[in-house]
């Protein structure tokens, strides 16, 4: 089974995803990094890393997480293999199909990565497109609700780019519960598609130009880079999104214990300060770790095992 995007989920599948991470997270308290899970789930299984663009967390976070589960990795860049010279997506995904089990695909474009999916006969894993990051939107959730409890019973900002995580958020909101609110200007607005299917599952989104009212009185926190890897009006976005840093004036018109998380790479002092970074509402660093437990639990979900 695929996993490509959140809304593709019912809400008891995903709450196995991340019931399967806690316990795995849980299960592993104590042991080295390196030290495989006792029960080897992905034994005998070899899984692909394809990027075409950069990582860090994705890359390194899949990596030990496959080899805890007893499995083997490769990691490639697109543009040192034959896609990077005109082969086709489809084909690419055929061959893979007949090398390794599964397929973690980071696509420049979404069409990219539902091509591959399309033509492949083994799991295909969004590690993230132009338009969505899947993987990193349960960690999030997972993050959150170690320190807080069920999504369901949340209020969260997203302040900044409504981009492709924030993409995920709003599906995760849908599937899941708990409410959102989006503060962000209007040129940056979440895309069409994701707000009607919001409405359309009556997910409790909205969407605002005030960061502030954006903030009021909620759980949670989220900002992300102003300028993701796909965009390039760099001078516009800094303009227009200057006024959303998320700085400790802005903090505190959210609760008192809310959390911030950022999926990170951080631009420090841009969309976020060093304060919020480092200050007591931060998360970050926690849920980059839970990338690996979560990442772990999509896998298993995708072998039929969670
Ligand atoms: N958050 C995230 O996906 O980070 P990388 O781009 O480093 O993988
Ligand atoms: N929105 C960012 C996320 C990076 C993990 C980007 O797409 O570059």
């Amino acid at each position: 089974m695929h996993f490509l995007e959140i809304k593709d989920f019912s809400k008891a599948q995903l709450r196995g995803i991340l019931d399967s991470a806690v316990k795995r997270k849980n299960s592993r308290s104590g042991l080295a990094k390196g030290e495989r899970d006792s029960d080897l789930p992905l034994k005998g299984k070899i899984v692909a890393l394809v990027f075409e663009r950069p990582s860090t967390r994705t890359r390194f976070s899949f990596e030990v997480g496959i080899r805890q589960l007893g499995g083997e990795v490769f990691t490639s860049s697109g543009g040192e293999m034959q896609l990077g010279r005109g082969e086709t997506v489809a084909d690419t995904a055929r061959v893979l199909s007949r090398y390794v089990d599964a397929v973690m695909i980071r696509s420049k474009k979404r069409e990219t990565l539902d091509e591959f999916a399309s033509a492949a006969t083994i799991p295909v894993i969004n590690g993230l497109t132009n338009m969505t990051h899947p993987c990193q939107v349960v960690t999030d959730v997972m993050t959150l609700e170690e320190n807080k409890g069920h999504l369901d019973k949340q209020h969260v900002a997203w302040v900044g780019d409504g981009n492709n995580v924030c993409a995920s958020w709003i599906e995760a909101v849908g599937v899941l519960g708990g409410s959102l609110k989006v503060g962000c200007p209007l040129l940056l607005k979440p895309q069409k598609e994701f707000l009607d299917w919001a409405d359309k599952h009556k997910a409790a989104v909205s969407v605002m130009t005030s960061p502030e009212e954006a903030v009021s009185d909620t759980d949670c926190v989220i900002t992300d880079a102003w300028v993701s890897m796909h965009d390039e009006d760099v001078e516009n976005r800094h303009n227009l999104l200057r006024a959303y840093q998320v700085n400790e004036a802005l903090m505190k018109h959210a609760k008192k214990d809310a959390l911030f998380m950022h999926c990170l790479p951080a631009h420090r002092n841009e969309e976020v300060t060093d304060a919020i970074m480092d200050g007591p509402h931060s998360v970050v660093f926690d849920e980059a770790e839970n990338r690996i437990h979560a990442q772990k639990a999509i896998l298993l979900s995708c072998f039929g095992k969670v």
